[in-house]
């Protein structure tokens, strides 16, 4: 590493808040933030299996098994664009998101199989969907800023699969379980 030099032309210039250092400085945060998100992202392939278990309608299952094979492709992904930065894909342990998998755990624990268990799996999913929508939202302002293209379109993809499912486990939670849940009750 040279030593930071002092511009030539000397006169106050501020050379600490410089373009080229500011874009290195957002490159290592949007390295550090790949790191963060593909342990995540390894975490819920581990995660996702104990939910789809736990899950009693069949139509949570399936939304939980297809964003499963999807959280494969984020993975797969992610290592996509640690190809496109130049770097070997690494984790770093996501606190975050080790928190939002230990309370859908917890509540899984706590509520009876059933509606309110499924209840409690879309609370504890639609977490970690939003989580994930917006840590891929900002990597993927922090690559346009940088000008890698192709992370771009790798984090633009995920993005929205994420988003879609978020959406889906709305739909599940509107159509059946809440009308089951009031059911239950009202008895
Ligand atoms: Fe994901
Ligand atoms: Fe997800």
């Amino acid at each position: 590493m040279k030593a930071t030099s002092k511009s030539a032309h000397g006169k106050n210039s501020s050379s600490e808040n410089s373009g080229e250092d500011l874009s290195s400085k957002l490159g290592k945060l949007f390295e550090d933030s790949l790191k963060d998100i593909y342990w995540a992202e390894k975490a819920l392939t581990k995660a996702l299996p104990k939910m789809i278990k736990n899950a009693s309608s069949q139509e949570l299952v399936d939304a939980l098994e297809n964003h499963l094979s999807e959280t494969e492709e984020h993975v797969r992904r992610a290592e996509e664009v640690f190809k496109v930065i130049g770097k070997e894909p690494k984790t770093k342990k996501c606190e975050a998101m080790e928190g939002l998998i230990k309370e859908a755990e917890e509540i899984m624990k706590e509520n009876d199989e059933g509606v309110m268990r499924d209840a409690g799996i879309i609370l504890a999913g639609q977490k970690v969907e939003h989580y994930e929508i917006a840590t891929y939202g900002t990597l993927r302002t922090f690559a346009q800023t940088l000008g890698l293209d192709d992370a771009v379109t790798l984090l633009d993809q995920t993005l929205e699969e994420e988003k879609n499912a978020d959406q889906k486990l709305t739909e599940v939670a509107e159509s059946a379980i809440n009308i089951e849940a009031a059911h239950e009750q009202a008895e």
